[in-house]
Formats: structure tokens, sequence, C-alpha cells
């Protein structure tokens, strides 16, 4: 395939991956007639609105808007650039390809090196392991797991091994293989000194850290005893930094995906043990808060994720971002409490299997867990201290959805703390109340609408009355920038409006960049001539993006949309932003001379203009009356 072009390549790429069958792989899909339809992996949502037609091969969510082909959905999920991303899909559907013609000299390299960390990492593993099961090299280490529990065939599942005491055996084996240790000092295997390259793992039980398909990326390295660090990580290469890659997803995956959940723990002995014990669903984040990574990994396997952290750091999780942004991410999230003092490790060797799944079943949902945590470590017996909780359960209350739910949990609060719902129910609306006024002030911000001050005259005189309110689009208007969106669409829709287009926006601000630069970009390729719509490889690639957002929008909801209508909106959008603008003018101007008399010419001058503005506004669209 090295001879096809670019665009045949992405043809070919899609050929090969079709798109209902990527997208199930991330998104639970129900058939709906001629199309698809499930839960937006995009946005936070309860009812399905992300539609997938296997027609024509693409997704589009009437809810926030994501849509395009498999190539885009791809990019947005994986978080990828267009050219990772087809050689991403190319590789999915095992395409022979050396996608080379899309590859930088720099990916290239960067490629070789990472090649070169996990194939050092292969070989390194292979000689820990060895060095394990030597009859007297590895005595010492098999001891130690043995005592801890853990059979020799979980050993192997999990490719333990153990480095040997010795300063330079990996070193010399790596020289005697005729391997740079320049290579290997990258790969974090070894350490260059002032008397030579070194071994950086000594004397440790070794536990690989691989990749979901089973490369072995890094190592963690536990001290067998008391001493510092416990554990010893690799530390950051081409192939790895901390916070990568969950540990025993390789061997977790299947039975994550059979159970519909996986359940996440702090520690490599965790993992291991509950494997062993037959609850295989099992994954470590390895001591640190769950990264966006980590995440969007174990989200190509389950939606459904249990926290299993001993006591005292889930607490801690729970208040730093990990847990929210599993949330975020549409992953519904539970929190099992372990009893205090036990880790995973320890119940199950205590009180058997059984003990850590019904820990696991016995979950929290994120609120209660939450909930309980604070009030746990709150004052509740003092007035204040009652105040001081319920002012923290707030924002915890205002992420709750489902209104029953909150109900619920108000009661359970008001019980707990000991004062009555009525008066949490008044904190509550006070605090929705706030909540809503400074989401509608950045809304308004967002999509750059302008505040009218109000003001009186009084004896010749201006004077601002209240704080500048809000004057348009509160009630459910239709936004520029929305409207803009709809004009594009038309764009796309036939070819000939372009130009009528071009001319009834001469003058009109764009009120986005991305919107600007597909319009000019459209109106480029629409002079030149050819199909229309265009194809996306005509498209600059940084609009590709917001092009295939809008293909899609217009094949799967072809409404056409209404030019003619959008034109006129547009347009008394902007001047109605005119009109405000100037009354700020005058206003402040007004301020300014608050007590002398009106004779600036400037602002005459502005008050004419307003008055004509205003006119116009009248002629061209009589049916409004909300300024004056
Ligand atoms: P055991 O003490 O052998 O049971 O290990 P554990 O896995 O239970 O360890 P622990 O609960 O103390 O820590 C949880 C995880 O945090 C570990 O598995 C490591 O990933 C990480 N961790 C703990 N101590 C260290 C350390 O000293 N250095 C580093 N880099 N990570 C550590
Ligand atoms: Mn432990």
């Amino acid at each position: 395939m090295a001879h096809l072009n670019q665009e045949e390549i992405i043809a070919e790429v899609k050929r090969n991956n079709e798109i209902v069958s990527v997208i199930s792989e991330y998104v639970t899909l129900k058939e709906r007639g001629r199309s698809h339809l499930g839960l937006c992996p995009f946005h936070q949502e309860k009812t399905p609105s992300f539609t997938v037609s296997r027609d024509k091969q693409l997704y589009h969510c009437f809810g926030c808007g994501a849509g395009g082909d498999v190539i885009s959905f791809i990019m947005q999920l994986e978080n990828l650039t267009f050219p990772q991303a087809l050689r991403f899909l190319a590789e999915r559907a095992n395409l022979d390809v050396s996608l080379s013609a899309l590859e930088t000299p720099g990916m290239k390299k960067a490629k070789q090196e990472q090649e070169w960390v996990f194939r050092l990492h292969h070989l390194a593993a292979a000689y820990y392991r060895k060095v394990l099961s030597d009859p007297a090299m590895g005595r010492k280490a098999r001891a130690y797991l043995e005592a801890r529990g853990i059979k020799p065939q979980t050993v192997e599942e999990f490719f333990l091994g153990y480095a040997p005491p010795s300063w330079t055996a990996l070193v010399e084996l790596l020289r005697k293989k005729g391997i740079s240790l320049d290579r290997a000092e990258k790969a974090g295997l070894v350490i260059g000194g002032a008397e030579g390259f070194y071994n950086r793992f000594r004397d440790r039980l070794i536990f690989p850290i691989m990749t979901p398909q089973g490369k072995t990326a890094a190592f963690g390295a536990r001290i067998m005893g008391e001493g510092q660090p416990k554990y010893l990580n690799s530390p950051d290469t081409p192939v790895f930094h901390k916070g990568k890659y969950l540990y025993g997803l390789y061997q977790a995956r299947e039975a994550i995906r059979a159970a519909g959940k996986a359940v996440i723990v702090e520690g490599y002995l965790d993992v291991i043990q509950a494997h062993q014990a037959g609850i295989e669903y099992v994954v470590a984040s390895l001591g640190t808060a769950l990264t966006r990574d980590q995440i969007k990994t174990l989200k190509r396997y389950t939606q459904q994720v249990v926290i299993a952290y001993d006591a005292d750091s889930a607490g801690q999780a729970a208040t730093v971002r990990g847990l929210d942004l599993l949330r975020q991410e549409g992953v519904d999230v539970r929190v099992a409490k372990l009893p205090a003092g036990d880790d995973p490790d320890t119940l199950i060797k205590r009180e058997g299997k059984e003990a850590f799944v019904q820990t696991i079943a016995e979950a929290k949902d994120l609120f209660s867990f939450k909930l309980e945590y604070l009030l746990q470590h709150a004052e509740i017996s003092t007035a204040e201290g009652k105040a001081k909780a319920v002012k923290k359960v707030l924002p915890l209350l205002a992420r709750v959805d489902s209104v029953v739910a909150r109900e619920a949990y108000i009661k359970t609060l008001a019980q707990e703390i000991g004062v009555s719902e009525e008066a949490i129910y008044i904190e509550w609306r006070r605090f929705w109340d706030n909540l809503r006024k400074n989401k509608q002030r950045l809304d308004i911000r967002q999509a750059a609408r302008y505040t009218k001050p109000e003001f009186t005259q009084t004896n010749n005189s201006f004077r601002l009355t209240q704080n500048s309110g809000v004057l348009s689009n509160t009630k459910g208007e239709t936004t520029n920038f929305q409207l803009e969106r709809e004009v594009l669409r038309g764009c796309l829709q036939e070819n000939n409006n372009l130009e009528r287009i071009n001319e009834a926006l001469s003058g009109i601000k764009w009120s986005n960049q991305q919107y600007e630069a597909l319009f000019d970009n459209l109106l480029h390729i629409a002079e030149v001539g050819g199909d229309w719509p265009p194809t996306e490889s005509k498209i600059n690639p940084e609009l590709r993006f917001l092009f295939a957002e809008l293909m899609a929008e217009n094949e799967l909801s072809p409404l056409p949309v209404d030019l003619e209508g959008c034109f006129r909106q547009i347009k008394r959008n902007q001047l109605i932003r005119e009109i405000q603008q100037i009354q700020k003018e005058i206003a402040v101007t007004a301020e300014e001379k608050e007590g002398k008399p009106l004779s600036s010419g400037e602002l005459q001058e502005k008050l004419l203009l307003l008055n004509e503005l205003h006119k116009q506004l009248r002629q061209e669209f009589s049916s409004f009356s909300g300024l004056i």
C-alpha cells in the first residue's frame, strides 16, 4: 500500500474499519431502524443521543454536536492527530501498510526509540525471571513470595522476576549481546556513573508494568524487607511515565469486559492477590491519583469502576481529582470501604475471596461516599460546625442530577447533622440560585454577548440605575454562535448558496475564528470548482474536525437550513449589539459627567447614532420590540 497517496490510504483505512464495529468497542450501541444509538462518549448524558449510521459510515450526537467519520471518532476519543488515528485504524484492521507516506522523520525516529525500549524491557524481564527461578540465586526472593502467599503459577502469570544484588550483572549481559548501554540507560535499566554503567534495580522483586497488549514498558521493584524506597520504579522513558498505565490490565482486560466492571486498587500485590483468588477484573493505579491516560484506557473496557483503596487513601482520593475525573469522563464510579488497616491483599489473605467480593458489592456511589467522609471529618457538635458541614456538602449536591436522589441525600444529611430538612433546603436554594447566576454570567461571556446598562434620564443627566443587566438572548433566543454554525451547515448543503451568503454576510463579524476560517476555506474551494460538498482532504487540516461535525449533522439530520432566517437574525443581533455598545458608551460618558449639563458634542453624536440604529432595527425587524 506504500504506493497509495494519502487520499487512497484514507479510503482504504475507512473501508477496513466499519464504523459501527469500531465505535462498538467504546460505546454500547443498540440498533434503531437504520441507525445505531448509544450514550455519547463525548459528553455526559443519561438518555442516548449518539447516533451511528452504518449506511453513511458517520456518527453524530444530537446532544453535544460531536460528529464525523470513523477517523475523527478515533482522533477525538483516543486523543490522536489525524495521521496517528489513521495508523491506529490501519493497525486495528491489520492492514499491511507502512504508512510511511504519513510519517514525518521525527515520528519515525520516536517510534524506533519506543521499539527499542520495549525490546530491552522484554530482554530484561526474561533475565529477571530466569534469576528468580534459579535454584541458588532466586532462593531468597522465592521464599519472600511464598511468605506473602503468592503461588508459582501466579508468579508466572504476572511475569514476576528478581533482580540480583549484583551491580553489573544486567550491564554485563547487555554488553555481551552488543547492546548500546546508552540506549539501556535511556530505557531506564542501567545508570551511567563515574565508574561506568551499573544496574538500576538490585536485590529487588521485579514487577513488569505492561501495556494493555502485553508489552513490558517499565518495572516496579520492591525491596524485600524494610528499607527505602519500598518501591523503585522505572524513570520516565519514551514509553513510560508515572500514571500512564494501569498495572495488571493486560491480565485483567478480558475479565473486566466479562464482568462489566473494573476494580481499581492501589498496589501491585493487591492486584496479584485478587487475581490469585479468582477476582480477575482488578487493576492498580500504582499509588498515584488516577490520571486521564489511565481513565481513557480503562474506558475502552468498561464504564463501571469501583475504587478499593485502603481507608485512608480512599478518603484522600475522593478529595483529589482522580475520582471526579472519572465521573467527568462519564464513568460510573463507586467507592468500596475496606476495613480500617486493610488493603485488598491483607483482606483477601485474612478473610478470603468472599470478603473482598462483598466489599466491592457494597461500594457506595461517589456522593454517599464523599458525604460520609465529609461528615466523619467535620465537627458537627456545634452550631457553627453544622453550618460549615452543610456548606461543604452543597457543591456535591449540585452534581446530583436526579431530583429524587437529591431529596434522599438531603434527608440523610439532615439526619446525620441533626438539623431540619427545611433548613438544608433553604441553604440549597440559595446556593443553587447563586450557582445559576454565575453560570449565566459565564455563558454570557462565552457566547460573547453584550450587556446593556440600564439608565434613566433625569434633568438632562444620565444616571446608571443598576448593574448591567442582560438584555438579549436569555430566553432561548439563538445566539450568533449557533446561527453561524447553521449558515455553515447550509453552505455545505448547496454550493451556489456560497456566493449569496458571502454577499449577505459581508460586513458581519463572525463570532468565532474557526467558523470564519472554514467559511473562507469553503469560498476558496468553491472558486476552484468541483464536487460539492468538497471532500475532507480539501479542507484545511485544522478545520477538518468542524467540517466533519457539520457534514455528519447534515447527513444524519438533513433538515434544510433556513438561510434567510439565519441572516436576518444574525443582522438583528449585530444591530442590537451595536446599540448596546453605544448605550454603554453613553452611560459611561454620562456617569463621568454626572451633575454637569449635557452639552458634549460627542454625546449628542452618539445619541443621534443610537436613534438611527433604532430606526433601522424597527424598519428591518418590525416585529422587534425589546429595546425601548
Ligand atoms: P506491600 O507493602 O508489599 O503490600 O505493597 P503495596 O502494593 O500494598 O504497597 P502500598 O500499599 O504501600 O503502596 C501502594 C502502591 O504505591 C504500591 O504498589 C506502589 O505502586 C506505590 N508505592 C508505595 N511505596 C512506594 C515507594 O516507596 N515508591 C514508589 N515509587 N511507589 C511506591
Ligand atoms: Mn499491601
